[in-house]
């Protein structure tokens, strides 16, 4: 390994009684990307506020080119080279992107007025160094996530950055946003900076890093080059749990389709698609955004009015013309944004659980029957393994993947025939990803038959019975997920080999 810019040793932090940080080694060399991995609570951000002066360790060792310190100050931290790009990016909103990149060089030289020509050079000459075109007098905040984080990272450069910690920074970034940080972070190595990268997502970690530390309840489990890793291993690191790799089949002799489309269309999104479902079949439906893909099963679920073709439930012809049709027919949709569309974030998960079966539960004078309520809580959340220590807890304490397994729950409690799900475990860590998976699984199983619109090629492959391929709002070609690789798929989606 080239030559550390930072080594950690042992450190430890607790905080009351949870500790955090139980001895966790580190160590990053001159122009390396280096990645942080770990599910949400390992401690990768506790160990970057021990790295950047924010939490005095209670024990172990820092070393910072050849230099030994217990602790640093939040100062000390900056003076020796090492900047954060958190979370919430740490810019001013109601500053210029100008005033942001100047502020702190204008502070650090004592000025008390801001020299706006010189202001401007330095600003200007920042962005530039990472090519990042960007109109120096708007304001920050009306810029995007993506540019906020890009102003961040000129800022740190203007402060002699060495060591660049980037606290997971592409929660909020689309795939395309992502592809630029990954450039400009691929340009800071180039310039000899090291990157330490937080993520918990696979395929980042795969892309830019070289090598890696993986935590996983305050400890750190593995390190190594990204080159010696693969997927299997990985995950069993950042969760200490085995997972197979197995195809779904749809159990022999499943019968009657009880969904059936014919020739549908719906001008400007999707044209002639015709298929059939067959209860216990998982439908995979792939393809890239703009393929039709979400706007079909919209139709399906009576958001969206197609222009002609016919839809049959349990060989019935059935007139889907508004939500309310759709759930009368036994279907049911969990979008892809479950934080936006469908939970009340603030209210109790035994309240979230049971809104969609609330007539159901109350009596005729409208008092809700107390016991019938704690009683089909207790289910689902047995149910799903919905992790939670009480159900009157809000919502928003829950993981993004428990949120999810509510949205499916309150789905499951309304008797449907036909489920379809978009983007189900968009967002959502390893572990509740697999639990999720394998409960999609057991749905089916039961006789259930589910849609599965995804642009996630491995979690298509791994779900689905059967696949359709979706371009262009067609689809172009069904597959057997059992004779399907990754790469397959992807060149059929794209188009692109
Ligand atoms: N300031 C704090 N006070 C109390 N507990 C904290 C604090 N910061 C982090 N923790 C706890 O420490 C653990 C690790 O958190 P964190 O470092 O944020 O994990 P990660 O960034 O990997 O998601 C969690 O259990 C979290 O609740
Ligand atoms: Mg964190």
């Amino acid at each position: 390994m080239a030559t550390s810019v930072l080594r950690v040793e042992g450190i430890a932090k607790s905080f009351g009684g949870v500790q955090a940080l139980k001895g966790v080694s580190l160590e990053i060399g001159q122009g390396e990307i280096h990645c942080l991995a770990g599910e949400n609570g390992s401690g990768k951000s506790t160990l970057i506020k021990v790295i950047s002066g924010v939490h005095e360790p209670d024990a172990g060792r820092i070393e910072i080119n050849g230099k030994h310190f217990s602790h640093l100050s939040p100062i000390e931290a900056i003076k020796l080279g090492i900047q954060v790009i958190y979370q919430d990016f740490s810019v001013f909103p109601n500053l210029s992107v100008m005033e942001n990149l100047a502020l702190n060089m204008e502070l650090m030289d004592n000025r008390k007025f801001m020299n706006y020509k010189r202001a401007r050079k330095i600003a200007s000459h920042a962005v530039a160094q990472i090519g990042f075109e960007v109109d120096l007098d708007e304001r920050v905040e009306n810029l995007s996530v993506a540019d906020r984080q890009l102003i961040a990272i000129s800022r740190a450069l203007l402060q002699e950055a060495k060591l660049i910690i980037m606290d997971e920074p592409t929660s909020a970034l689309t795939k395309k946003e992502v592809k630029a940080l990954f450039a400009v972070i691929k340009q800071l190595q180039a310039r000899g900076l090291s990157i330490l990268f937080v993520s918990h997502k696979l395929d980042e970690v795969f892309e830019i890093s070289e090598r890696y530390t993986i935590l996983r309840s305050g400890e750190n489990v593995a390190s190594g080059n990204t080159v010696d890793l693969d997927r299997k291993t990985f995950v069993y690191h950042m969760t200490g749990r085995q997972f197979e790799d197995t195809h779904y089949e749809a159990p022999a002799g499943i019968g009657q389709p009880v969904l059936s489309v014919k020739g549908l269309s719906l001008s400007g999104a999707y044209s002639d698609i015709s298929f059939d479902l067959a209860p216990g079949e998982i439908l995979g439906i792939t393809g890239l955004l703009g393929s039709g893909r979400t706007e079909l099963v919209e139709t399906l679920f009576g958001i969206l009015k197609p222009d002609s073709g016919n839809i049959s439930i349990k060989g019935k012809e059935a007139s889907i013309k508004s939500v309310k049709d759709a759930i009368k027919h036994g279907i049911g949709y969990v979008p892809a944004d479950r934080l936006t569309e469908g939970l009340f974030l603030p209210q109790a998960i035994r309240r979230n659980l049971v809104i969609s079966v609330l007539d159901q539960l109350s009596s005729r004078l409208g008092f809700l029957r107390t016991r019938a309520i704690a009683e089909t809580t207790k289910k689902w959340i047995q149910n799903l393994s919905i992790a939670t220590k009480n159900p009157e807890f809000p919502v928003r304490t829950l993981s993004g993947g428990n949120q999810q397994k509510v949205v499916l729950a309150r789905w499951l409690a309304n008797n449907l025939s036909i489920l379809m799900l978009n983007g189900p475990t968009m967002g959502v860590d390893i572990g509740s990803k697999y639990d999720i998976h394998t409960l999609i699984r057991k749905l089916a199983a039961g006789g259930l038959a589910i849609i599965i619109v995804s642009d996630d090629l491995p979690e298509v492959l791994a779900c689905a019975s059967r696949i359709l391929v979706m371009r262009d709002g067609a689809f172009i070609q069904e597959l057997d997920p059992s004779a399907t690789t990754e790469s397959m798929l992807s060149e059929l989606s794209t188009g692109i080999a």
